[in-house]
């Protein structure tokens, strides 16, 4: 277990039970990434070295290469830059006097240094003394750069995260252009990527694509992470599905623009690149001052993509989300959105508020429009005075603890409307370039978050406006990418980076003003549904689209990177039935989003019925429980998905047929139940393997859009004689 580096080997490893992270360093000081994966008996380096001996330049001297003749082409490094001669994409760029030619060699290995909780990049957390990491620290071959990269391996979770910082002792300013958090380089075998574009209500749709020569970028340059892609892909050997094989999960502890990319060279030789997004990046490093990366996260499965997913989960919940937070989960919230959007009054609010007690609400969310001009979305954003007009907002929050509720508000801090007095007073506050046409989308321009000080007076404002409110739950938005990233205090290059560190420092600081509050982020719908955000928030918005339908494919690609404890789900008043969309709801964190007033007798009897039984089980199962996806709706017209308690006692199956179906004779095989245990589905007593090797039977389900929710229960231990099945 942990770290070693075998002198004689020259191999530095990282190992837990099961994997390990292996690096060789070569005589000529260049780390060479050798493994991460199954632990391995042996690792016979020159073998796995060994080039192709048919191409005249891998000759030298007449004679084959030697072990540590580095042949850029195909050398898997753990680090690369261009003086190395590696004409594939590099790790880094630096502008040192001019030039961007780097060189970076081995120097020493340290002991890794962990962040602290408030530090500026959210980080993972809970490491313990179980868990391995090193340092690794390269030195450029001319220039007084270091390059320190920090691995850390969890003893009880298959992932590996990795951070790169660059020290700058030249004696003058440098330039980072380029700083890659992970470089992961292997042999192409016919793997596949999967991963997550998307748009508006529409997140986290799921892609798998072959790996073509040259290179495949995945990115955002919004300054959040964005709709359109997510920072977590994954990586899947041939032959690889949700229940077998392996496969490797990328991600980012990051909220801003990111790329990852993918590229095949001609030698069939893959590398991954994972980081900041290069493009517009120019961060100048003073002498002694250094550069550091988001960390990058590798998680690794060899039984398939659900267990991929799990890993993933795990790491979210134990190493990423505040614990604190996390506690405070569980609750169902009730928001004002959907159903009242920005016409609402103190009357209606409070009407609102005592039907949704009626169905079962723990916490009301007023979302958009209580504060300033805020009666449509062209105006109010940047001042957040509540509107004393519209709303009596002490009142509000004194009614809706009175009804035995918890009382929650909706802010977007970054947002600013031009009638805003931030605009018209402080025009310098807001991105943008004063001299060329300003580019408003949903009729709103941004704060300028990369100013400390601006950062700083908008949390002035939320605490004079919020602070003396019992606030229990805040739901942070932010709804229009940053086009025009361009500050009046700081150049281009370092407005996007700096900025995402702005959001963070709000974060830190709204959390010292509501230190009880549950925090939920958002960016229009899922636009920034990253590891970040997670470390703040333990729950992200997952997708305007509240249909039951649309929703399906939104969680069910969120449900690769992310825990279900994570993914916020409201039934709404959007289409579909009341039944659809609470069973969909269901395996998020489940809450309420319409006009109460208008709910039929039937639907409020539904919904409170359903409300049982989120209590009785949803906080095991589906936030604290392992996920499955058993069909994908990517792949046939059913969907199906099932979460199981840690202990293996309980279930909650999910089906829906999104076509009638008259003819087809359809079993699906369950997952993670115990082989021993003996269950109750829907009444008829079913043994856990016959559960997981037979399946339940669903010929008799096909009507179109027909829901299959079943609680499964353990009903007591099975032993060999008595074992029961349909
Ligand atoms: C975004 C969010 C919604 C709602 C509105 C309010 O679109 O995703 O949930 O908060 O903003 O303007």
């Amino acid at each position: 277990m942990g770290f070693r580096y075998d002198e004689t080997t020259r191999i530095a490893s990282l190992e837990n039970g099961e994997v390990a992270y292996l690096i060789y360093l070569n005589s000529l000081g260049i780390p060479i990434h050798l493994h991460f994966g199954r632990k391995l008996s042996a690792f016979p380096v020159h073998e796995y070295l060994k080039q192709p001996s048919c191409n005249y330049q891998f000759f030298k001297g007449g004679r084959f290469c030697s072990l540590d003749d580095y042949f850029e082409p195909i050398a898997p490094v753990e680090v690369s830059t261009n003086l190395c001669h590696d004409l594939r994409p590099s790790s880094a760029s630096v502008d040192i006097r001019g030039s961007t030619a780097l060189d970076f060699r081995f120097s020493r290995f340290e002991k890794a240094s962990f962040l602290p909780d408030d530090s500026p990049l959210p980080h993972a957390r809970g490491i313990r003394e179980e868990d391995s990491s090193f340092a690794m620290v390269l030195k450029d071959a001319k220039e007084e750069v270091e390059l320190v990269l920090t691995y850390l391996l969890f003893h009880d979770e298959n992932v590996l995260v990795r951070r790169a910082k660059l020290l700058n002792k030249t004696g003058k300013t440098i330039y980072v252009k380029k700083l890659a958090s992970a470089t992961y380089d292997l042999p192409y075998c016919g793997q596949t990527i999967v991963h997550f574009p998307g748009a508006w209500s529409d997140e986290r749709n799921v892609a798998e694509e072959e790996i073509g020569r040259g290179t495949k970028i995945l990115s955002s340059s919004e300054g959040r992470s964005g709709h359109e892609e997510n920072p977590f892909f994954i990586l899947k050997e041939k032959g690889t599905d949700e229940d077998r094989g392996i496969c490797y999960g990328f991600n980012l502890i990051y909220s801003g623009s990111f790329q990852n990319a993918i590229h095949r060279n001609g030698y069939d030789r893959l590398r991954i690149l994972s980081g900041i997004n290069p493009e517009n990046l120019s961060f100048a490093v003073a002498e002694g001052a250094s550069f550091e990366t988001p960390e990058a996260v590798i998680s690794f499965s060899q039984e398939g993509m659900n267990r991929l997913s799990q890993v993933n989960h795990r790491f979210a919940r134990e190493h990423v989300i505040d614990p604190l937070q996390k506690r405070k989960q569980g609750e169902v919230v009730f928001n004002s959105w959907e159903g009242l959007g920005m016409d609402f009054n103190t009357n209606s609010i409070l009407e609102c508020a005592k039907e949704a007690k009626g169905i079962g609400s723990d916490v009301f969310a007023l979302d958009d429009g209580w504060f300033s001009s805020r009666d449509d979305d062209a105006h109010g954003l940047g001042d957040w005075r509540v509107n004393p007009e519209k709303i009596d907002l002490a009142a509000v929050v004194d009614e809706v603890h009175r009804l035995g509720m918890r009382f929650g508000i909706w802010i977007e801090p970054e947002g600013v409307s031009v009638d805003a007095p931030l605009y018209r007073l402080h025009p310098e506050s807001v991105l943008g370039d004063p001299e060329r046409e300003r580019k408003f989308q949903r009729n709103q321009l941004v704060a300028d978050f990369s100013q400390e000080e601006v950062v700083d007076s908008l949390l002035a404002q939320i605490q004079d406006s919020l602070g003396k409110l019992s606030v229990d739950y805040v739901k942070y938005d932010m709804n229009r990418p940053l086009g025009d990233a361009i500050s009046s205090a700081h150049p281009q290059g370092e407005v996007q980076h700096r900025y995402t560190l702005g959001v963070y420092r709000f974060l830190h600081g709204l959390k010292k003003i509501f230190p009880h509050a549950l925090l939920e982020t958002c960016a229009g719908g899922g636009g920034r549904f990253d590891l970040g955000m997670l470390y703040f928030s333990p729950q992200i918005w997952a997708s305007d689209a509240s249909e039951a339908d649309r929703r399906i494919f939104i969680q069910h690609g969120t449900s690769y990177a992310y825990p279900l404890s994570s993914i916020s789900s409201h039934v709404s008043k959007a289409s579909g039935s009341y039944p659809s969309k609470a069973h969909v709801a269901f395996f998020g964190t489940y809450g309420y989003e319409m006009d109460p007033r208008t709910l039929s007798q039937e639907e409020k009897a539904f919904l409170l019925s359903f409300e049982k039984t989120v209590r009785a089980v949803h906080k095991e199962v589906v936030l604290e429980g392992d996920f499955y996806r058993l069909l994908s709706p990517y792949e046939g017209p059913r969907a199906c998905w099932m979460s199981v308690c840690q202990d293996r006692s309980t279930a909650v199956f999910f089906h829906r047929s999104f076509f009638k179906e008259v003819a087809s004779c359809r079993y699906v095989k369950l997952r993670g139940l115990n082989r021993e245990f003996l269950y109750d589905v829907d009444g008829i007593p079913m043994a856990g393997d016959y559960l997981m090797d037979i399946g339940l039977n669903l010929s008799e389900y096909h009507e179109e859009g027909k829901d299959i929710f079943i609680v499964i229960r353990k009903i007591e231990k099975v032993s060999a004689s008595k074992k029961t099945s349909r």
